[in-house]
């Protein structure tokens, strides 16, 4: 049976039970480089939506669930928008990622704080390894969408971003998306 399907053209997931969240800048406080541009922006301005479907119970040994996200254009300061990262808090889990339409980066962070970036571009696949905290980031236009497949079991660990973030950011230098 399928329980879930997705609008090709917007990302969005429909079916009985898929739920949604919603991100704004007003959530994102100290994850970008510049906290005043951040702050002195709309606090309602969404960043994101993430919806995914209700299948088995988080923390389910050898289960996959899957959502979708739409990530806005735009910039705090000089910083594409993005999403707040994480590490799983299982570490050795993996994420797979579809981009779906726009452009975007997925960015890959090591255990060692070694940090570099994948390009997103419609149809790109990816895969974001085990001890590898990801976020991504739209530089492009218009919404960036992708599907993303992860283990019921990872459990996640934003904290640990919060806290540290990532070692380098992606920011428009001169129109070019650079990490820095
Ligand atoms: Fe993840």
């Amino acid at each position: 049976m399928n329980l879930a399907s997705m609008n090709l053209s917007t990302g969005d997931l429909s079916g009985e039970n898929v739920m949604q969240t919603v991100r704004t800048l007003g959530d994102m406080k100290g994850l970008y480089a510049d906290e005043a541009a951040r702050a002195g922006m709309p606090q309602d301005t969404v960043l994101y939506r993430t919806f995914w479907a209700e299948g088995e119970p988080e923390g389910t040994e050898g289960a996959l669930l899957y959502g979708t996200t739409v990530l806005e254009p735009g910039l705090v300061g000089d910083e594409f928008f993005m999403t707040r990262g994480h590490f799983h808090a299982l570490r050795n889990r993996a994420e797979f990622c579809l981009t779906i339409s726009g452009e975007g980066a997925l960015i890959l962070m090591d255990e060692q704080r070694r940090t570099r970036m994948e390009r997103m571009t419609p149809g790109s696949l990816h895969v974001a390894p085990g001890h590898t905290a990801h976020r991504v980031a739209n530089t492009g236009s218009g919404p960036l969408t992708f599907l993303v497949v992860w283990p019921a079991d990872c459990g996640h660990d934003y904290e640990e971003i919060e806290k540290n973030g990532f070692s380098r950011r992606l920011r428009n230098i001169n129109g070019v998306p650079q990490l820095v």
